[in-house]
């Protein structure tokens, strides 16, 4: 049992630390962990070509890709984003729009999660754009005892936000409990249901 933690800030700061805190408590409940760091390298956005759909990956070949391909094999995600004039940072949306455009679906019934960082203030908002990519791609999402958020400005400052760490360790409790209740399931012989597709209604026409 695997879960995919991405590191959206440029830096090794905060937002690795309030990941940390997740990957420390799944691995005490048995649940393997690993860390990517999106970095500083640019991360193109969407191109809105399509290709995708015909290729099923992104025809630009980043990172992005390399991701997806360690997603489809996880069990669970969480995606950490640093805020950025109280939104998610750039990068990590356009990580995003192109990770789930170009996978289709791909990730459904994976339980995810999102942890927004900031200084003072961005947080709800940034968590609520987070989860967009997970409620529309049937992923449960995984929540905590209070809205995932983690507070501190330089790195190093978010060791201090003793109840936003708090918060990260029972967000991956509760993660580690879903996941091994979907395991329970499937040994059971229960697997998720199939889905109706045929009723795709565009305003323009
Ligand atoms: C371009 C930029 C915009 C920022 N905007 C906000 C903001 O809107 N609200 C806030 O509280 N902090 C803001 N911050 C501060 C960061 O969210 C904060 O330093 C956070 O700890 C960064 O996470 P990191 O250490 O993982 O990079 C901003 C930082 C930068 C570089």
């Amino acid at each position: 049992m695997k879960v995919l933690l991405l590191n959206g800030s440029p830096r090794r700061g905060n937002t690795r630390a309030a990941l940390e805190e997740c990957a420390g408590a799944l691995n005490e409940c048995g649940v393997e962990t690993e860390i990517v760091d999106i970095g500083t390298q640019a991360v193109p956005g969407c191109r809105a070509c399509g290709a995708c759909h015909r290729l099923g990956r992104c025809v630009i070949d980043d990172a992005v890709n390399e991701f997806a391909e360690k997603l489809r094999a996880a069990d669970g995600f969480i995606v950490g984003a640093p805020v950025y004039y109280a939104s998610p940072n750039g990068s990590v949306i356009s990580f995003l729009d192109r990770l789930f455009f170009s996978s289709r679906g791909g990730f459904a019934h994976k339980p995810a999660a999102a942890v927004a960082v900031a200084r003072r203030a961005g947080t709800v908002a940034s968590f609520d754009v987070l989860n967009k990519y997970f409620s529309i791609s049937q992923m449960p999402i995984v929540t905590a005892t209070y809205w995932n958020d983690v507070f501190g400005q330089v790195p190093g400052q978010a060791a201090a936000d003793a109840e936003g760490l708090q918060t990260m360790r029972n967000l991956a409790r509760n993660m580690a409990w879903m996941l091994k209740c979907i395991e329970l399931g499937r040994a059971n012989g229960l697997e998720p249901p199939a889905n109706e597709h045929e009723s795709v209604t565009n305003f323009i026409r």
